[in-house]
């Protein structure tokens, strides 16, 4: 017997679309800036060691099993969830709640700040002090958290746009919504970020910057904090332990490739933020050289790295500056874009598959909250909250929904279930190796990774910030976002998730 929910269910029009449309969610402004200032923080070339290990040994195997997981199922991160162990669902919504009431709140307002700086370059606003330009005036940064200020006007008004867009674009449906914007997002995002890269590697001074982007500095290797940033950058450049791959997983065909979809959509996406790495240091190759400065001085922090430095690197280009500002913050507003999409997506799958709303009204309703839960991030105080809530949700809620993930699939269920149907519609077949990750490797590291964190939490406070700050926007942000996703799972369903969505 299979239930309305599975039955019902849309398609993606056509396979590519949905590798167009996962590629999407996984690449975004995490690609472009937090890859770049990761590697540049973490001692250039040597970064790329722990990032492709983490790759390998977490992001792959776990991709495969999200991937698998929705395709079983047919059906949201809850659904899925549910359908193995009713006592599991809350796993699935609490991803979705905190990534869809978290993550994307803050998300959509750096893509607002974006929008805005496309805007500046046409006249380059920031004008020859782009650190000041940045903080004192588009920002207009206040020193406390709880100093929130007034709502920055320039802020709301292009955060408007982007909520707008995530609507008209979720609204319209899988195929004709996400899929077509998709289609055309990508390619015009590759080819974007290929004439940045192109046009970056012919400034004088650009080899110097390669060079430190190449040259690894092993001796950082024995810092966990490295490692720690190499994994938690998997996880959210993958899009993984968002409940994101899962939903749309759900909307694929029976026959599909499952392992290689899995294998192309990590690796575009890695291999985007490693061409695109070759961009960013090409550029601070060149401000190191036309400012005299060494080139790890030239960024000094993470938001830097593409609103004030990339601005001033556009301000001493000697042709066409204003047209490189456009690409470049045109290109991370569609990265951005093509990825907030994908999270309302996942979670009103959730919500349709569980209680049956009309699809339209929930992106509606789910689109208006997103902005007014926005606006905290657009305040004076608006970076602090984002980079507290950031460290939060991304070090521990991703990281501690995948080790429950692992568990679940690799103790309750069975991992053998999942990868005999995994096998049964790959050419590509998954071995024990990978039952052998889900059940042990992942879950392992991840443990080691967060219990690391704690520690590094409790001797040195994040960012500097006071102890109660963190914990009242970080950790009652996380345990806020717990407490919903446990009161909506304990609703019951309208259709039952457990017999027809599994196959
Ligand atoms: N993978 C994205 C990146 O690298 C992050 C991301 C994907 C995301 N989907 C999201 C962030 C939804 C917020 C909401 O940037």
């Amino acid at each position: 017997m299979e239930n309305n929910i599975a039955q019902h269910r849309p398609q993606w029009k056509s396979h590519l679309g949905f590798v167009l449309a996962a590629v999407g969610s996984a690449i975004g402004l995490g690609n472009i800036w937090r890859f770049s200032y990761l590697a540049y923080k973490n001692g250039g070339g040597a970064f790329l060691v722990p990032y492709l290990i983490a790759l390998f040994v977490v992001g792959i195997p776990l991709m495969i099993l999200e991937i698998g997981l929705g395709h079983k199922m047919r059906g949201s991160a809850p659904a899925s969830f549910a359908s193995i162990s009713k006592k599991w669902e809350w796993l699935g919504w609490w991803q979705i709640i905190f990534v869809m009431f978290g993550i994307v709140l803050y998300y959509s307002v750096i893509i607002s700040w974006c929008l805005n700086f496309f805007f500046f370059s046409f006249n380059l606003s920031w004008g020859s002090d782009p650190n000041t330009f940045f903080f004192q005036k588009f920002l207009m940064l206040s020193d406390n958290p709880f100093k929130a200020g007034d709502i920055r006007l320039p802020i709301v008004l292009s955060l408007v746009v982007v909520w707008f867009l995530n609507w008209f674009i979720v609204f319209k449906g899988i195929r004709r919504g996400l899929e077509q914007a998709n289609k055309i997002f990508m390619p015009l995002l590759f080819i974007l970020t290929a004439t940045i890269v192109f046009w970056g590697l012919r400034l004088p001074g650009a080899m110097s910057g390669i060079r430190v982007y190449l040259t690894p500095d092993f001796s950082r290797l024995s810092d966990v904090r490295v490692w720690m940033d190499a994994f938690s950058q998997i996880f959210f450049t993958l899009s993984l332990g968002f409940g994101i791959m899962i939903a749309y997983a759900s909307y694929l065909p029976k026959k599909t490739a499952i392992v290689r979809d899995s294998l192309v959509i990590s690796g575009v996406n890695c291999l985007f933020s490693i061409f695109a790495g070759f961009g960013v240091f090409a550029i601070l190759g060149y401000m190191a050289k036309t400012t005299n400065q060494p080139i790890n001085e030239v960024v000094k922090e993470s938001i830097g790295l593409a609103f004030v430095a990339f601005p001033k690197a556009i301000s001493l280009l000697p042709h066409f500056s204003k047209l490189f500002g456009v690409l470049f913050f045109g290109s991370l507003v569609i990265a951005g874009l093509s990825s907030s999409i994908s999270i309302i997506e996942a979670f009103t799958s959730g919500v349709v598959d569980k209680f049956h709303y009309k699809r339209r009204t929930v992106v509606s309703v789910l689109s208006v909250l997103g902005f007014l839960g926005g606006l905290i991030f657009a305040t004076r105080a608006g970076l602090l909250w984002l980079d507290i809530v950031d460290h939060f949700l991304t070090q521990y809620g991703l990281v501690i929904a995948a080790i429950f993930e692992c568990i679940l699939i690799g103790w309750i269920y069975k991992t053998g279930v999942l990868r005999s149907h995994i096998n049964n519609y790959s050419s590509w077949k998954v071995g024990s190796w990978w039952s052998f990750c889900i059940r042990a490797t992942v879950p392992l590291v991840l443990i080691g990774l967060l219990l690391s964190s704690l520690q590094q939490e409790f001797t040195d406070p994040y960012g500097g910030y006071s102890r109660l700050s963190l914990i009242i926007i970080g950790r009652d942000w996380l345990l806020i976002t717990l407490f919903m996703a446990v009161i909506v799972a304990s609703h019951p369903w309208k259709a039952e998730p457990s017999q027809g969505m599994i196959k």
